[in-house]
């Protein structure tokens, strides 16, 4: 496991100040990309009540709380709960942190938690105890985590040349597939298949490979849509995730499933 420091606080003021700045998502979800088509395979797989652990401005848990499903989402900012709450009064979501969760052993049919557990700074194999804890025997967690790969590291390293002093403070932690894989084991789950996906490409980072719609950066609009890239910034990125996708996606995910009792 590889870490990244950054000099704009640690890893809960970055949140708070990210959803802050950012208006409620809209429920628009691209099922096709990260993270809905992750967020559809659990709702695909439990008939039941749903939990996303880190749900932010919250675009998975209105996406299928506007169809009808039972979903409930919690997250540690308390300003990301409001704005969810302000826009949808019915929703179910609480602040609350994962390594405590306000549930009933095995209330939940299946869980979703995009980009939480490498937010932690210490406390994962704890964190997943916790989210098992709630899952019912046989029911499916998705749960995605920053790749240690050479992606993050030249995203990191580009991010480090805009270092203006200031304490380095823990952002996130990145895993390999297979160290990931190893910390569900450790908690319990039984892994069945880790995808290689691309969340933020590399490329976007530069507003000359951004798709046109997106040349000015628009934090609502790249979690909706996606992140979307120019022709040749597509060109360039689908070439290196197809040929290396271990060493040029961002995220690894994992369908993870508590034992069936
Ligand atoms: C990558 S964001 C994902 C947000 C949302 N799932 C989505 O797909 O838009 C990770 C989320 O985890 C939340 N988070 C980080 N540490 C947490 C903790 N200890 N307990 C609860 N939420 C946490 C952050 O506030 C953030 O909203």
């Amino acid at each position: 496991m590889r870490v990244t420091y950054r000099s704009h606080g640690g890893s809960r003021e970055y949140w708070d100040r990210r959803w802050t700045n950012a208006p409620v998502d809209s429920g628009a979800l691209n099922l096709a990309k990260y993270p809905g088509k992750f967020a559809q395979a659990v709702a695909d797989d439990t008939d039941g009540p749903m939990l996303e652990a880190g749900c932010g401005l919250g675009r998975n848990v209105i996406h299928f709380h506007n169809l009808g499903r039972d979903i409930t989402g919690i997250d540690y900012i308390q300003t990301a709960i409001d704005k969810i709450k302000d826009a949808h009064p019915d929703l179910k979501v609480r602040q609350a942190d994962v390594m405590k969760l306000p549930f009933d052993d095995q209330a939940f049919g299946g869980v979703m938690a995009f980009g939480l557990y490498h937010s932690l700074e210490s406390g994962v194999p704890e964190a997943l105890a916790e989210t098992l804890r709630v899952l019912k025997p046989g029911g499916l967690m998705v749960a995605s985590a920053r790749l240690d790969n050479i992606q993050n590291r030249a995203n990191d390293r580009i991010e480090a040349k805009k270092y203006q002093g200031g304490e380095l403070k823990f952002h996130k932690a990145n895993y390999t597939g297979a160290e990931f894989r190893t910390l569900l084991a450790e908690a319990g789950f039984e892994t069945e298949k880790m995808e290689y996906v691309e969340n933020m490409p590399l490329f976007y980072k530069f507003r000359f490979f951004r798709s046109p719609k997106h040349k000015d950066f628009d934090e609502g609009l790249g979690r909706g849509e996606g992140y979307q890239l120019s022709w040749l910034g597509n060109a360039l990125q689908r070439t290196l995730v197809t040929l290396f996708p271990r060493s040029f996606c961002n995220i690894v995910v994992a369908f993870a499933r508590r034992p069936a009792a």
